[in-house]
């Protein structure tokens, strides 16, 4: 089948064209390139041994949705494209709003008009704000805390009254936690522009020397050493999830929500002295202040995809570092040659 990958250029959107070219999909991706390069697509090309399609162009691009919808006639399209910074939606809302949630809206108009209603949602675990010690369950509560997260929450809103409408629709809504790592080749990756805010890819600089050290953004969390937990999913793991999530998506009417975690927390210093291991560097940090937004703990509540989609998170943490690691060795400067 023909799958249209919006953002397909991006670190989340290149792993899954390349799981999706090799289960045999053809592959159209529509990307602007704001956030991301060519050269992934490349790269999943050399590495798939197989070619994508790629349509330059901007969701917020009526016209440019609809003619790529058109021209690609997908049997599905998973959306990955949109901005994704806590920090800078606080500070330009607006932004956020228009990349994603009209030009959300602009692709499901289109994908309409096409006679295409099989969709896969990038959501995030950002949805269920402030989550307390335990693992987050889709069915719980949901409380955004920052522009980002609430255009999340709206394009969710929008895809159920959207499958209310009309049974034609087959939608899964995927809640990653915290994507990290990179295909075992290291030819594929994470490319953060200028100063990345997370922190896996920000460790890997420091151990490759071009950043003096990490700022531990708070160690008086209520958690094992005080620093926050999160759950770090391996990038391929996250790319089978949305291959096991399409196949599901064939078959259903109206909306599934499943989280893409591993279950299991890590905390930011195990995140460190991990990282620390597998590079045989020194990774110098400081404690500093919290970071504003920022909650102790986020940890996924697994069963409903292992039992739903049959899919369950395969690599452990020691993995994604030493995929990183092997990315961040092979590509200090990212995709820039
Ligand atoms: C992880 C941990 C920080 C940087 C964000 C988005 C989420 C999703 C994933 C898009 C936290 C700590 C970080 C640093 C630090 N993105 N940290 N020093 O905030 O859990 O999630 O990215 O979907 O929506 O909210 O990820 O990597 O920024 O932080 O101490 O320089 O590392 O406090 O505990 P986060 P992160």
């Amino acid at each position: 089948m023909r799958i249209l990958i919006t953002g397909g250029a991006g670190y989340i959107g290149s792993h899954t064209a390349f799981v999706l070219l090799e289960k045999g999909h053809d592959v159209t991706v529509f990307d602007n390139f704001a956030t991301s390069t060519r050269i992934s697509l490349d790269r999943v090309e050399r590495l798939a041994g197989r070619t994508v399609s790629c349509i330059e162009g901007d969701l917020r691009d009526r016209p440019a949705v609809a003619a790529a919808v058109h021209e690609a006639k997908p049997a599905a399209v998973v959306h990955f494209a949109g901005l994704k910074s806590v920090g800078e939606s606080t500070a330009r809302p607006l932004l956020y709003v228009a990349n994603n949630v009209s030009g959300t809206v602009n692709l499901l108009d289109a994908m309409d008009a096409a006679g295409v209603r099989r969709f896969i949602f990038s959501s995030s675990a950002t949805v269920y704000g402030a989550a307390g010690e335990g693992p987050c369950a889709e069915e719980d509560p949901l409380a955004v805390t920052n522009p980002y997260g609430r255009t999340k929450l709206m394009v969710e809103e929008i895809l159920r009254d959207l499958a209310a409408s009309d049974a034609r629709w087959g939608i899964a809504v995927l809640r990653y936690f915290n994507p990290v790592g990179a295909h075992e080749s290291g030819s594929l990756g994470e490319a953060p522009q200028g100063t990345p805010s997370n922190l896996v890819p920000l460790v890997g600089q420091v151990a490759a020397g071009t950043r003096a050290h990490v700022d531990v953004y708070g160690g008086d969390y209520p958690t094992r050493d005080g620093t926050g937990v999160r759950d770090y999913i391996h990038v391929m793991d996250l790319a089978a999830g949305h291959l096991a999530a399409l196949e599901r998506v064939l078959g259903l009417s109206g909306v599934g929500t499943w989280n893409l975690g591993t279950g299991r927390g890590h905390s930011v210093l195990e995140i460190i002295r991990t990282y620390a291991k597998v590079s045989r560097r020194e990774i110098p940090y400081r404690v500093v202040g919290r970071r504003d937004g920022d909650v102790a703990t986020s940890r996924a509540d697994v069963a409903k995809a292992r039992r739903e989609l049959g899919w369950r998170a395969r690599r452990g943490l020691l993995e994604m570092i030493e995929d990183h690691w092997r990315w961040q060795s092979l590509n200090p400067s990212g995709y820039r040659s």
